[in-house]
C-alpha cells in the first residue's frame, strides 16, 4: 500500500514537472501609446513573431496605452523585473541618468529620416545602448516615430508667439531647454495625462509627432497644430538584462530574429502612419493646420539652435560633433 502511494506520488510530481516545462516563457512589453500607432503595431508584430517562431515556446503580452505603467514608472518595474520589454522614448533614458540619449532631442538635429538612421545605425547609436547596460537594461533596436508638430490654442508661428504658454514636454532637459528659449514654460508629464490637462488647461501646448496627437485625441482640443519638424521622437526597445541572458540560448536567437524583422517593419511604416494620422487631423477639422513660411522657419532655428550649446556639458561636445559629423549638420548654416 505504501509503496503503491509512493509511486503514485512520484508519477502525478512526473506530470507537474512535464507541464511545469511546457509553460511558455512570458514577455510583458509594456507602452504608453495606442495600439495603432508605429510603435503599437511594431510591439503587434513582434509578439506574432516571436510566437511563431519559438512555435509557442514564448508568449508575448502587450500592454498598451500605460494600462500597465506610466512612463516613469514602466523603467523601474522593467529593472525589478516586473515587465519584460519596454520601447520607451529616446527623451526618457536621461532622467534614468544615461543623458547623453538627450542628444535626439536636440532640436532641427535631423533633417530626415535617413540622417537620424545613420546615426541609430552607426557607432554612436551603439555605443548609447551599450552604456544602458549598467542599469541592467539591455537595448535591442532602435523603432522609429517621427518628427514632431507643435499644438495650442493659439497659432504657432513665430517664436514670440510661444510666450508664456504652458508647453508640456516629455522629462528631459533638453526639451526643457527648447521650450525656455521659445519663451515658454515647460511642464514635464507623463504621456497618459497630457490629454486631460490639455482640456482642462492645466497646460496650453504640447509637442509629438502626427500619430500621438491623432491617437490620443490632442487634437479635439488643440485648435492649432503647426508643422514644425522641429525635432524627432523615437524609441529604443529594451529588456531586463538578467531575464534576456537567462534565456534558453536557441529562444534567445528566436527571439532576435522576431526583433530584428519587426524593427524593419516598425521603421518601415512610422512614416506613412505618421502621415496619415496627419491627413486624418485635417480631415477631422478640428484643428487648423498651419504650415510654416521659409521665414518663419528660419526664424525658429535660429532661436532653438542656441540649445546646442547650452546643453552640450550635458549631452557631451564630442558626442554632439560626432553626430554632426554623420548627419552633415552644421549650426552655422542655419
Ligand atoms: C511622450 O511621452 O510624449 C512620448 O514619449 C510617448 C511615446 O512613447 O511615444
Amino acid at each position: 500500500m505504501k509503496l503503491r502511494n509512493i509511486v503514485m506520488g512520484l508519477v502525478a510530481a512526473a506530470f507537474a514537472c512535464a507541464a511545469y516545462a511546457q509553460q511558455p516563457i512570458v514577455i510583458k512589453f509594456s507602452h504608453v501609446v495606442a495600439t495603432d500607432t508605429p510603435k503599437g503595431k511594431g510591439a503587434e508584430f513582434f509578439k506574432q513573431k516571436a510566437e511563431e517562431l519559438t512555435h509557442g515556446r514564448v508568449k508575448v503580452e502587450v500592454y498598451p496605452n500605460s494600462t500597465l505603467y506610466k512612463d516613469k514608472e514602466e523603467l523601474e518595474a522593467l529593472q525589478l523585473g516586473a515587465v519584460q520589454m519596454l520601447a520607451p522614448s529616446l527623451a526618457k533614458f536621461g532622467p534614468l541618468g544615461v543623458k547623453e540619449f538627450e542628444l535626439f532631442d536636440l532640436p532641427f538635429i535631423f533633417d530626415n529620416y535617413d540622417e537620424l538612421h545613420k546615426v541609430t545605425t552607426g557607432p554612436v547609436g551603439k555605443g548609447l545602448l551599450k552604456k544602458l547596460e549598467t542599469k541592467g537594461i539591455l537595448g535591442l533596436a532602435y523603432w522609429d516615430n517621427g518628427f514632431k508638430v507643435m499644438s495650442a490654442n493659439k497659432p504657432l508661428r513665430m517664436p514670440e508667439d510661444f510666450r508664456g504658454l504652458k508647453m508640456r514636454i516629455q522629462s528631459s532637459n533638453v526639451l526643457e531647454a527648447q521650450m525656455r528659449a521659445l519663451g515658454a514654460l515647460p511642464q514635464k508629464m507623463a504621456f497618459s495625462e497630457v490629454y486631460q490637462a490639455l482640456q482642462t488647461g492645466v497646460v496650453d501646448g504640447t509637442e509629438n509627432p502626427p500619430s500621438n496627437l491623432y491617437t490620443q485625441k490632442m487634437h479635439e482640443v488643440q485648435k492649432y497644430v503647426t508643422l514644425s519638424d522641429h525635432g524627432y521622437l523615437g524609441y529604443a526597445v529594451i529588456v531586463n538584462k538578467k531575464f534576456w541572458d537567462g534565456l534558453p540560448a536557441d529562444i534567445r536567437q528566436q527571439l532576435e530574429v522576431a526583433m530584428e524583422q519587426a524593427t524593419r517593419y516598425a521603421n518601415q511604416i512610422a512614416k506613412v502612419e505618421n502621415d496619415q494620422a496627419l491627413e486624418a487631423v485635417r480631415k477631422s477639422g478640428k484643428s487648423e493646420i498651419i504650415t510654416l513660411t521659409p521665414e518663419q522657419k528660419k526664424a525658429w532655428k535660429k532661436v532653438l539652435v542656441k540649445v546646442h550649446e547650452q546643453m552640450a556639458d550635458r549631452i557631451g561636445k564630442e558626442l554632439i560633433q560626432s553626430v554632426y559629423q554623420e548627419t552633415g549638420f552644421d549650426p552655422k548654416k542655419l
